[in-house]
């Protein structure tokens, strides 16, 4: 097998190579970032050879092999490995995903893996998400009523209702769609982002909240919702199937349609 070698033009150095176990035969390469600014030193590129045949079959459990049996500085975040909790998202093959669902069989050739694009890097795969957060939490992503709550029962509604919420509520907060959004790397500091967009849209459309029109005020800005040049990156990566961007374009409606 020919050694993988970086593209002369590179702007990331060729690092260190594991070899896997002698007498492996089902080999696959991971070609991995890494760069711990605490060092002091320029990002490279590890290369990891692993022997498939005791592996599992995503690129997480690549990554944990990796860690446990090859190299323990590699940092990275995960938890549920169930494409649930969101923490181990992060750049594979070329578009953002999450590690723990995506399948090692489906990626032609070396296995390229890098930290979600244009955020700040913690270490290695583990990227700097305060912005994203706090954009997340300026969008007051709970229910807010003036009217008092029923002494006898929930705040009901109807089934129509609630399917108005079928994908919205299924957002992990991964980060997979903001940070795979143009307008977004070059705004992130007032561009809100699809993330945060689609979840306020969430609150806007839930029958049961009584600030839509508040939230919508707040989203009326030339950059925080207008930044969305309807690009479409974000509906494409996103893991749970959801579409930010018809959460957005829908917000925009909303804004003209009570204009109207
Ligand atoms: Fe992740 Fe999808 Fe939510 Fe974006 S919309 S944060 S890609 S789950
Ligand atoms: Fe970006 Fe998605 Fe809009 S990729 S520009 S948020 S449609
Ligand atoms: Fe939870 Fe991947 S580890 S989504």
């Amino acid at each position: 097998m020919a050694e993988f070698t970086l593209p002369a033009n590179s702007v990331v150095k060729q690092g260190k190579l594991f070899r896997a176990a002698d007498g492996a035969t089902n080999i696959r390469r991971f070609v991995v970032y890494r760069y711990d600014p605490a060092s002091g030193e320029n990002p490279c590129i590890d290369t990891y050879e692993i022997d498939m045949d005791s592996c599992g079959p995503m690129v997480l459990d690549a990554l944990l092999k990796i860690k446990d049996e090859m190299d323990a500085t590699l940092s990275l975040r995960r938890s549920c490995r169930e494409g649930i909790c969101g923490s181990c998202s992060m750049n594979i093959d070329g578009a953002n995903t999450l590690a723990c669902t995506q399948s090692i069989a489906d990626i032609k050739g070396d296995v390229k893996i890098y930290p979600l694009p244009h955020q700040p890097v913690v270490k290695d795969l583990v990227s700097d998400l305060t912005n994203f957060y706090a954009q997340y939490a300026s969008v007051e992503p709970w229910m807010k009523t003036d009217t008092a709550t029923p002494p006898d029962r929930e705040r009901l509604q109807s089934r129509e209702d609630r399917e108005k919420l079928d994908g919205l509520y299924e957002c992990i907060l991964c980060a997979c769609c903001s940070t795979s959004c143009p307008s977004y790397w070059w705004n992130s500091d007032r561009y809100l982002g699809p993330a945060a967009l689609l979840n306020a849209y969430r609150w806007i459309v839930d029958s049961r909240d009584e600030a839509a029109g508040e939230r919508l005020d707040e989203l009326e800005d030339p950059f925080k919702l207008y930044r969305c040049h309807t690009i479409m990156n974000c509906s494409k990566v996103c893991p749970k199937g959801l579409n930010p961007a018809m959460a957005i374009a829908e917000t925009k409606k909303l804004l003209v349609q009570r204009k109207i």
